[in-house]
């Protein structure tokens, strides 16, 4: 695919500009793969690698979600996986931190193309619009390669939620279906990778700066919440999201933090 067969891509001249003004150092384009995050993950074990590392494509044949889901996207979509250095993101403990990290730089730089966008965070990995899924975000690590990081981002830009499919099309929405014009997806992309540099920074050096964030973006905060992790199942009114990435669940016998699960809304 390619801009001069109007479909969408990426031409030498843009993987540079994504070089020459991001952390990213090493760039591997595909007009089409299974998976970014999949490639992401082998990538990770070549040891002379430099990082962070990006993979990038047009097209998912076989994009992955959380807990086994497939992810839907189209051409015009944004989807792409970067590797990171494990040991540069303290996050050891907490994998939330990472998505909710990669989380916030989504909704600033969609903030950046449309300010006053009305955007949160649903914990511990989503990013909704008018209550709607913009963007998923799937964080992996490879046993083999245990030192790097794999986040991956799918984000509906140009792929009007009009194309989906009908499952997805009442719970999906696309940058386009809000501001009415194409966007030029180096550019969401540079924007996305800038700001993910800085609040993986900010991760490291003032973690509670980044907590104040997922607090004032929490979609889910006052709600009524479910959240499956294996057996466990903890339900009561969500309030807010702590520093250590945990959202907070009062279940009436106080506040229980989870770190791992899926979040229903029962309200
Ligand atoms: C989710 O919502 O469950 C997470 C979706 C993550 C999708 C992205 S698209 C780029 C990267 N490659 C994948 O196969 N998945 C992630």
């Amino acid at each position: 695919m390619s801009r001069e067969s109007g479909m969408p891509g990426y031409r030498e001249a843009d993987l540079e500009r994504i070089r020459q003004r991001t952390f990213v150092r090493a760039v591997e384009y595909h007009r089409e793969i299974e998976s970014t995050n999949t490639r992401a993950l082998r990538l990770a074990e070549e040891g002379s690698l430099s990082l962070p590392a990006l993979v990038l494509a047009d097209l998912q044949t076989a994009g992955r979600g959380r807990g086994g889901h497939g992810w839907w996207s189209a051409p015009g979509a944004l989807t792409f996986s970067v590797i990171l250095p494990r040991d540069a993101l303290a996050a050891d403990r907490c994998w939330p931190q990472v998505s909710l990290t990669a989380g916030l730089a989504v909704c600033d730089a969609l903030q950046q193309v449309r300010p006053g966008l009305e955007i949160g965070l649903k914990w511990p990995n989503d990013v909704y619009v008018r209550s709607r899924k913009i963007c998923g975000i799937l964080v992996e690590l490879s046993s083999r390669a245990p030192a790097r990081l794999v986040v991956g981002v799918g984000l509906n830009v140009n792929n009007s939620a009009a194309q989906a499919p009908p499952a997805l099309s009442d719970s999906a929405i696309a940058l386009i279906d809000v501001t009415g014009y194409a966007c030029d997806l180096t550019t969401v992309l540079i924007s996305i990778l800038q700001q993910l540099a800085g609040q993986l920074s900010t991760l490291t050096s003032a973690r509670a700066t980044l907590a104040h964030r997922w607090q004032e973006l929490c979609m889910l905060t006052g709600r009524t919440v479910q959240v499956t992790a294996g057996a466990r199942t903890t339900t009561g009114t969500c309030r807010g999201i702590d520093e250590s990435g945990a959202l907070l669940v009062d279940t009436g016998w106080g506040h229980e933090p989870c770190t791992s699960g899926t979040v229903t809304v029962r309200d």
